[in-house]
């Protein structure tokens, strides 16, 4: 960012900044335990948040592991909460022969849910690619990836192209606060319906609202902070006609399937 190497500049002018003061600046990892998600999970507790854990272990118990067989492709999501400008990630790859499992995936940045767009092979004019890695990450260690491009966004999703259950011992994900304006994004939003399903994750809190048509309640989504879909109904079911979700949404998982209602999400 331009305004932190500013800063660098003018502290190097007044002689306080010797090179080890640089790491100050860093947000670190910012995926941290945060809000995480994967395609399924492998019993022995193979949670998606054994990825963002900060245990930096590849005994097979520390590890994300997606299940067997596997529903494809396979994912881990992570919610950042807020929006950055995604620089690099780091990777840290399970030990053994099932290591070579880890080869050929794409992360990518995204500012709305990425669950509907899942799929192999991204490509980049959907949503920002920060890498697409086609090799064979190396067993037990780990494999440090800068971003091709930076990506601005709030939601980081992994995914493995190739069948395999994917395995992640550790992500770490970096980048700076997004602090500019991010109406230039606005112009590209559009909103998708998916009729007759409504999404509500789990430990995700929903924000019912009673309102008389659907712009009413697109406008309270917009209004909202992390709102990134909503269920809307035409009829009002216990006074809520309208609820916003502001978790990301299991495209399997997450769903009910209820004529009265439509999910709707804030796309590109
Ligand atoms: C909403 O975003 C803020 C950061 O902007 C975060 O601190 C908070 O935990 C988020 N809340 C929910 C419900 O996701
Ligand atoms: C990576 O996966 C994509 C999508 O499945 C495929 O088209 C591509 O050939 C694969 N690349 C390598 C190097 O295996
Ligand atoms: C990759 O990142 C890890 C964890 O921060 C670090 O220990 C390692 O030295 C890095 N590897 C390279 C080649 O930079
Ligand atoms: C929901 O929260 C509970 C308690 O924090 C946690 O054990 C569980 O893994 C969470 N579920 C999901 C899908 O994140």
């Amino acid at each position: 960012m331009p305004f932190v190497w500013m800063k660098l500049v003018l502290l190097n002018l007044f002689g306080i900044l010797n090179t080890n003061d640089l790491v100050v600046f860093g947000l670190g990892n910012l995926a941290l335990n945060k809000p995480n998600r994967q395609t399924s999970y492998y019993y022995g507790g193979k949670f998606s948040s054994k990825a963002v854990d900060g245990h930096l272990t590849m005994g097979n118990t520390q590890c994300s592991h997606t299940n067997n067989p596997t529903d494809t492709p396979n994912w881990l999501m992570v919610d950042l909460e807020t929006e950055y400008e995604i620089t690099s990630i780091k990777v840290l790859n399970r030990q053994g022969d099932e290591g070579d499992r880890l080869r050929n995936f794409t992360v990518s940045v995204w500012q709305y849910d990425s669950g509907p767009h899942i799929k192999y092979n991204m490509v980049d004019t959907e949503y920002c690619i920060c890498v697409h890695y086609p090799n064979t990450a190396e067993s037990g260690t780990w494999t440090n990836l800068t971003c091709t491009k930076i990506c601005m966004g709030r939601f980081v999703l992994f995914v493995l192209n190739n069948p395999e259950p994917l395995t992640i011992c550790e992500l770490e994900i970096f980048g700076d606060i997004y602090n500019g304006c991010s109406t230039q994004y606005l112009p590209e939003m559009n909103i998708k319906t998916v009729v007759g399903k409504r999404s509500s994750p789990p430990n995700c809190t929903l924000l019912p609202y009673e309102v008389t048509n659907v712009y009413e309640c697109i406008h309270q989504c917009l209004q909202m902070n992390n709102c990134t879909s909503f269920n809307y109904g035409p009829n009002l079911i216990n006074t809520v006609n309208c609820q916003l979700v502001r978790c990301f949404s299991h495209p399997k998982q997450d769903f009910t399937v209820d004529s009265d209602w439509n999910w709707r999400y804030l796309s590109r």
